[in-house]
């Protein structure tokens, strides 16, 4: 009997590992432009840690954690994003005494939330991100925002739609806090049963409610914008001017809040639509945030991060062709004809890839049908083809797959001809390539 995977969750293989290869090498490159290093944190963390983080009145706490006792009776979470394990990281490894501020990380890897299954939403997802902790300046927000943008740029992304707002510090919070108690107290018994507790725990979460009937009351609630002090509207302000100011188009939205507590002053999403109209909801996002590493035990330092989903990029980049890059590419296929020249075969895809070919040879004996069907799913460039004969006259049969043609060549002289041959098809890809450089995975001379 099959056993079936777990709702949710999926099998990543062929083109789309290679697609999330593929992003994830681009995000990674951005994140060395912008001077960040690699950090990665357990899998599982203590439910704590969320609790205190990401926060009781989120979503992501009350309903989506996979939490269980472990052997020892200890909660244990996997864990749901992973902003909240880098900051424990930061205060257990006491980061912030030791490192220069700020301390700046990138991570990926696996994410676990039990989120009602859909396009683009998956109980296990990958997210890359970036926190940069232990500066106040907004200048920093405005960093993490504009690697957010050009690592889409650099992904092939022609126009995303930034959506931003800002919530403030802890005093325009309270003061915006009250104003939404005040409101919403009126139409307590026209909310859901969720938002009848969002009330209590956290008002601003009725804002981000998925109800019509709570959506269409929320339209209609005070905005943070007039509860900001004026040290957090100034702020805002000069991230606004700085993103006009370098032609980063974006949108104020009033109602976005996002679904962590953690966060103060600018939040912010990334939004795409794919040609033909597809959204699977936004493909990055982060905030700022000035009180997460206390909550965990560290010392009070800012903090500003966002992360990737790369279940989500890759839908959209895959609907928009935008990952031509990622094919199989296989230099040469190894072709023995008949059994005795499949040891032949062997040793030589060995010798090949000692020096550096991408090799993939056929250890069966096989038709000539099939290994030209193989030598196409591989992409192959050449064939090498050795049967008896070969083997007798210590040659091997090179064909180019694209052409067609072949020739019969001493062994001896293999190396030196292949060399050549890969060497000019190289020189006139170089010759022929106007690729802007990050658009072009060839590697250009400097
Ligand atoms: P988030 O908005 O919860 O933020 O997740 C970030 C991204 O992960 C989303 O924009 C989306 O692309 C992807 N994502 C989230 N949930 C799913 C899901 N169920 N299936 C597929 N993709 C998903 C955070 O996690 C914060 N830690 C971001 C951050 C970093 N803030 C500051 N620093």
């Amino acid at each position: 009997m099959e056993i079936n995977i777990v709702k949710g969750t999926h099998d990543v293989f062929d083109d789309e590992a290679r697609g999330f290869d593929y992003i994830e090498m681009v995000l990674k490159a951005v994140a060395d432009l912008y001077s960040f290093n690699q950090i990665r944190t357990p899998i599982i963390e203590h439910t704590e840690l969320f609790t205190r983080s990401v926060g009781e009145s989120s979503d992501i706490v009350r309903k989506e954690m996979y939490t269980f006792l472990d052997k020892g009776d200890r909660s244990i979470t996997l864990r749901p994003e992973l902003t909240a394990g880098v900051m424990r990281s930061i205060v257990l490894n006491k980061l912030y005494a030791t490192k220069d501020l700020p301390i700046k990380n990138y991570y990926v890897g696996p994410c676990f939330r039990y989120e009602r299954p859909q396009a683009g939403r998956y109980r296990q997802f990958n997210q890359f991100g970036v926190e940069s902790v232990g500066v106040t300046s907004p200048f920093q927000d405005l960093e993490v925002i504009m690697l957010g943008y050009d690592a889409l740029r650099y992904l092939g992304f022609k126009k995303v739609n930034l959506v931003i707002n800002s919530l403030g510090d802890k005093e325009s919070r309270e003061n915006y806090r009250e104003a939404l108690k005040n409101y919403f107290a009126a139409h307590l018994d026209e909310m859901c049963s969720d938002c009848k507790e969002r009330f209590n725990i956290n008002p601003l979460r009725i804002l981000d409610c998925k109800v019509p009937s709570d959506h269409e009351l929320a339209l209609n609630a005070p905005k943070m914008r007039d509860y900001l002090t004026p040290s957090a509207k100034a702020r805002f302000e000069l991230i606004t001017k700085t993103l006009d100011d370098y032609g980063i188009p974006y949108e104020i939205d009033d109602s976005l809040v996002r679904g962590l507590d953690y966060y103060s002053h600018i939040i912010f999403e990334f939004h795409y639509q794919t040609e033909s109209g597809v959204d699977v909801g936004a493909i990055g996002a982060g905030g700022h945030y000035d009180s997460l590493l206390s909550e965990v035990g560290g010392p009070e330092l800012s903090g500003v991060g966002i992360a990737f989903g790369i279940e989500r990029l890759y839908a959209v980049m895959k609907e928009d062709n935008l990952l031509k890059d990622t094919e199989v590419k296989t230099d040469i296929y190894v072709m023995p004809i008949g059994e005795k020249a499949i040891e032949h075969a062997f040793s030589l895809a060995q010798v090949l890839r000692a020096n550096a070919y991408r090799v993939e040879v056929c250890l069966e004996n096989k038709s000539f049908k099939q290994l030209f069907k193989r030598a196409e799913h591989v992409n192959a460039q050449l064939a090498l083809i050795i049967g008896d004969n070969e083997i007798a006259n210590n040659e091997v049969i090179i064909k180019d797959l694209h052409t067609q043609k072949q020739v019969n060549l001493p062994l001896d002289n293999l190396l030196s001809t292949l060399d050549m041959m890969f060497n000019t098809e190289e020189e006139e890809h170089h010759e022929h390539c106007d690729h802007e450089h990050h658009e072009c995975s060839c590697h250009h001379e400097e």
